[in-house]
């Protein structure tokens, strides 16, 4: 096992890659325990950059910081949650201390997330239209009748059949397919730069899903995006590039194909390792014996030894994020970069 120096990893990352867009440094996010002293750390020291034109998917099983990192981005926690340490920068801007208003406006402008769950980006109560007008108008400086030519563009690109008719549906009397459209037109209305789609395509059938991951594919060219799922086949659809998180923290990150085919950390070794190697189009992540640590556990070393066939004593102390073999890694004891997942 060789370890790169960071910053020749670095340097080489750089030279490959486009402008940094997001930059997330040492985020941590803490959930109060009720009636403990200590808190609960969601997010746990989550550092990674975002580069422009990159599909970045950030893949774990449900429960180790994946939404709650997503939330950090957008200064929407939900309370008690709170994001205790770490700087989260849009190009040269700090956005994680910015006053409400002007969060907002990054909501808008600049970072765009759709949900999985399509009413929780929607108002139930207010037609489709009149929300993504109130979108436009708010962030751009249009006048009613621009914004409703805005939306109903927004609701075509998205490829919504009959769009002025759909301008005055509720939210409730559309499809899940078609709501979860409307909420993707709504999270574009006003280009942002960067999109984050958190389990987006999860509650659909296979066919639509399908659909949205290449409406997705298609809007790359316009928008960087964060997807975030537990399911490694749709990462493998349209990821460039993974980082898998465990008990809010990143374990392994790499490349799709080097993830894909090569995984060192023995938790996307398990991740993947029920997938049909003639068909990685669409493998579900399989469970994994044992259960990730909860709120409950203090883990000291390497949070994932508890489950990890191959954990040995030196993983009783926790490994740090690092370069080994080019490869950013978690891990005291990897796979080798040439075993095939089994
Ligand atoms: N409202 C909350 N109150 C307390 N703990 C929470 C709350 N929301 C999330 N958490 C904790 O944060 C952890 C990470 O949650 P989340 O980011 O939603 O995971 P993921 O999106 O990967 O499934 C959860 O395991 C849970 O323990
Ligand atoms: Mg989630």
């Amino acid at each position: 096992m060789s370890i790169v120096s960071e910053s020749a990893a670095d340097a080489a990352r750089t030279a490959l890659s486009g402008d940094t867009i997001l930059s997330v440094k040492d985020l941590v996010v803490e959930f109060p325990r009720p009636g403990q002293p200590t808190n609960f750390r969601a997010v746990n020291g989550v550092s990674f950059d975002l580069r422009q034109g990159e599909t970045l998917g950030l893949v774990g099983e449900s429960g180790s910081g994946k939404s709650m990192t997503a939330l950090s981005l957008l200064g929407i926690v939900p309370a008690p949650g709170k994001i205790i340490e770490g700087s989260i920068n849009l190009r040269d801007r700090r956005i994680d201390d910015l006053p409400v208003n002007e969060l907002r406006r990054v909501r808008g402008n600049d970072i765009g997330m759709v949900f999985q769950d399509p009413m929780t980006g929607l108002n139930p109560v207010r037609s489709v239209g009149s929300q993504l007008t109130e979108s436009a108008m708010r962030h751009q400086n249009v006048s009613k009748r621009e914004a409703l030519e805005i939306a109903y563009h927004a609701l075509d690109d998205v490829g919504i059949p009959a769009p002025r008719e759909r301008l005055q549906a509720f939210p409730h009397e559309l499809s899940g397919g078609l709501r979860q459209r409307v909420m993707i037109a709504l999270a574009l209305i006003n280009h942002p730069e960067v999109i984050i789609a958190d389990e987006a395509t999860t509650a659909l059938d296979a066919t639509i899903q399908a659909q949205i991951l290449d409406l997705f594919r298609e809007r790359l060219s316009v928008a960087t995006m964060i997807l975030i799922t537990h399911d490694m086949g749709v990462a493998a659809e349209i990821c460039d590039r993974i980082m898998v998180m465990y008990a809010g923290r990143i374990v392994e990150t790499g490349t799709i194909e080097e993830v894909l085919t090569s995984p060192r950390h023995p938790y996307t070794v398990g991740l993947l390792s029920a997938v049909p190697k003639f068909d990685i189009r669409r493998p579900k992540l399989v469970p994994i014996p044992g259960i990730p640590p909860t709120a409950e556990d203090i883990v000291r070393g390497c949070p994932f030894a508890p489950r990890c066939r191959f954990a040995e004593s030196k993983c009783d102390d926790r490994p740090a994020l690092e370069y080994t073999d080019g490869r950013l890694l978690a891990c005291w004891n990897p796979r080798s970069a040439t075993e095939q997942p089994q």
